[in-house]
């Protein structure tokens, strides 16, 4: 396993999740529709590529990355060219006949099988919805994957407005429901940002209420010491338990993410100051280094400044200066905040999609938030707050 930080990881890089693996083939064997819910840098597109590369048998798993698809059609143009590709498509003699009848329109015809260009025009929802029924029962089932599906939404309604944003979401849904694509096919959808918070300023929860969640939560602790004994293959220094375990209850939020940062870390301070051995203070220096790396957090504040017009903006930076400043926040602060910046109707959202978004928790006390990782605290304070 090597040290990978950033980019997902696959293979070999992969550390292996069993219970999370085991739960996504649950409920997907058990016919549900699956919405896969973490923050930015928690392990979901690492897991979905797994699921890709791991299939169970007779399933057919396409993925696909929709971050920057903006309208409607063209989603669904790609998705159709994804499914195109697959073995499974081409066994099909019902889909086969489907597209040797829309011969005309079809632009590429290659090694890779066909594909519909840019410039076609074709109603793309339709012409899947007629694809996905001519899958016959009797043959495997197919599981498509959308990444950063929730930021393809936010495209959409950004771009075309509201009423087409529902109609985005309302089509999706029809196809997860249409009872006879059901049986054959299931959708996996994830994103990093709360697709329920979209869908709820859209007023169309509705449209999403058939999805079941899957949430990715941090490793248990045996797991994290686990990850770091297959990481330290790439080391020359060790570690001994006790080392260990400060680095866990350091990073306090044992997302995988967070553990590669300081293995990493760790080796370029052994390396550069031509240590001998690795100690507390070791561990101390890495943490910090860390948090040099701007790019690695730097998602965490723009996204509020993107998400929040400014005085909404305004309004949660507060919340989070002062859970950084002094380590938690109770909510009577957070209500006499909301006073001030007139949102005593709708702060209890504001502080929701700070929850969900994976900025801050209220695990010990339902009235007192605090920062997800110390990591993120320390890096709000230094960077954000001062
Ligand atoms: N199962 C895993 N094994 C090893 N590293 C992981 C794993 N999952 C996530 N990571 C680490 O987290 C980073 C982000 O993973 P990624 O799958 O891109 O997250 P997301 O899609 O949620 O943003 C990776 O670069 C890697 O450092
Ligand atoms: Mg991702």
């Amino acid at each position: 396993m090597k040290i990978q930080t950033g980019s997902p990881v696959r293979g070999d890089d992969f550390f292996k999740r069993n219970r999370l693996i085991e739960q996504a083939w649950e409920l997907i064997e058990t016919g549900n529709h699956v919405l896969i819910a973490a923050p930015r840098r928690v392990g979901k597109t690492s897991l979905m590529y797994y699921l890709l590369d791991n299939p169970r048998d007779h399933y057919n798993l396409i993925y696909y990355i929709t971050e920057s698809v903006n309208n409607e059609n063209e989603f669904f143009r790609r998705i159709i060219n994804r499914i195109l590709k697959t073995d499974f498509i081409k066994r099909s003699q019902k889909v086969l006949t489907f597209l040797k009848q829309h011969k005309p329109t079809i632009t590429k015809i290659g090694a890779d099988g066909v594909e519909f260009g840019v410039s076609e025009d074709h109603d793309y929802y339709e012409m899947l919805s007629t694809i996905l029924r001519s899958i016959s029962k009797e043959s495997d089932k197919l599981v498509v994957m959308i990444d950063e599906f929730p930021e393809t939404l936010e495209n959409i309604t950004k771009d075309n407005g509201e009423t087409t944003g529902r109609h985005f979401l309302q089509s999706n849904r029809e196809l997860r429901q249409d009872a006879y694509i059901s049986q054959n096919v299931r959708f996996v959808y994830t994103g990093s940002i709360g697709l329920e918070n979209i869908v709820s300023e859209l007023n169309a929860v509705n449209t999403i209420n058939d999805l079941s969640r899957l949430k990715i939560p941090p490793l248990s602790s045996d797991e994290a010491k686990l990850m770091i004994a297959l990481l330290m293959k790439n080391v020359r220094f060790e570690l001994s338990e006790k080392l260990v375990e400060y680095i866990l209850q350091e990073i306090e939020w044992l997302i995988p993410f967070y553990i590669q940062l300081v293995i990493e870390e760790l080796r370029n301070v052994y390396r550069d100051d031509g240590l001998s051995e690795v100690t507390k203070q070791t561990i101390d220096k890495a943490i910090h280094g860390m948090l040099e790396h701007r790019n690695h957090f730097e998602h965490w504040h723009t996204r509020l400044r993107t998400t929040f017009e400014s005085r909404d903006y305004n309004f949660v930076k507060e919340i989070l200066n002062l859970v950084s400043e002094n380590g938690h926040i109770h909510s009577n602060e957070i209500y006499n905040l909301a006073v001030k910046y007139e949102k005593t109707e709708t702060y209890k959202d504001y502080v929701g999609s700070l929850v969900y978004d994976g900025y801050i928790n209220n695990h010990d006390d339902p009235k007192v938030y605090r920062f997800n990782s110390p990591i993120l605290r320390m890096w709000w304070r230094q960077n954000v707050a001062n």
